[in-house]
């Protein structure tokens, strides 16, 4: 059985804790959850090593700061990590951290670090392009409801536009690196399609808010020796947390049910 400690309870984390309780994921089941803000009713736990006690696996759902504190113990303690926040690695340091431990020595055996494909797919295909051969330009366009972006560090002017305004305007163009900085809980996508094509520093990320836009869309553009790929998603938000798509807890679920059931049928 796999034990899953979930690293925060908010809009994705009640989705994944629903689905394990609810025993959609055979051959897992929730070990815990730690998140002194929004406990679990049944399953909190008051530390991180007391989630770390009792699971085998850990899905940080809890945001950067979080990932930053804990994920280099998460997998010095020899349990698995699996990534939401994934924005967080464009922090060149954290990522380094993230793969290769300060306190770990060569032999020791450390947690396997997984991401989590999120709002996006198509990673798969990509991944095989860069095996293939060089992949020569990633570029991303998001398009969020407009007040999604406001952000403290933008001046009245601009928060203004985006609270109140009647059309779509750019708030960010360039690369992922400084996407991800500037918008932490909105760039995580660019950063995935990032990590797994030209990294942070070539990736182009195009951050659009559309005062009309219920859902988020995301398009996304490769020039590759292999071929010329394009994806369109268009995600609905949570309920819980308009920042992020519902689909994003039931990308884990998947992730999950292909680490913990032997007999699902994989897409690899
Ligand atoms: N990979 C993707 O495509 C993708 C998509 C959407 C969201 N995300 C990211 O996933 C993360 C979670 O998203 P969400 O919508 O569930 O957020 P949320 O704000 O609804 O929930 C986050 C939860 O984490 C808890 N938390 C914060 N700091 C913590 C800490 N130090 N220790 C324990 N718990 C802590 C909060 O109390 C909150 O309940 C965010 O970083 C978000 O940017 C990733």
């Amino acid at each position: 059985m796999l034990r899953v400690g979930l690293l925060g309870h908010g809009a994705i984390g009640t989705q994944v804790a629903k689905a394990l309780e609810a025993g959609n994921v055979l051959g897992a089941e929730l070990a815990g959850v730690f998140d002194p803000w929004a406990p679990h009713p049944r399953k909190s736990v008051d530390s991180i090593e007391a989630l770390l006690a009792g699971c085998d696996l850990v899905v940080e759902a809890a945001g950067h700061e979080a990932l930053c504190a804990y994920g280099v113990a998460v997998r010095l303690s020899r349990t698995d990590l699996l990534v939401v926040s994934v924005g967080a690695l464009a922090d060149e340091k954290l990522l380094d951290d993230l793969r290769h431990p300060p306190a770990s020595h060569q032999s020791q055996r450390l947690g396997k670090l997984y991401i989590s494909t999120g709002a996006i797919g198509g990673l798969d295909t990509l991944r095989a392009a860069s095996l293939l051969g060089e992949i020569e330009s990633v570029e991303m366009v998001s398009t969020k409801p407009a007040k999604n972006l406001i952000r403290p560090w933008m001046d009245d002017n601009l928060r203004q536009v985006l609270a109140q305004g009647q059309e779509a305007v750019i708030v960010f163009s360039g690369p992922a690196r400084q996407a991800c900085a500037l918008f932490p809980e909105s760039a995580n996508v660019c950063a995935t399609a990032a990590l797994a094509t030209i990294g942070f520093d070539r990736t182009q990320a195009t951050l659009v808010g559309d005062p009309n836009r219920q859902t988020v869309r995301h398009e996304i553009k490769v020039e590759a020796e292999s071929g010329r790929y394009g994806f369109t998603f268009e995600n609905r938000t949570s309920p819980k947390n308009p920042k992020t798509s519902a689909i994003v807890p039931f990308s884990v679920v998947r992730a999950l049910r292909a680490l913990a059931e032997s007999d699902e049928v994989m897409l690899l």
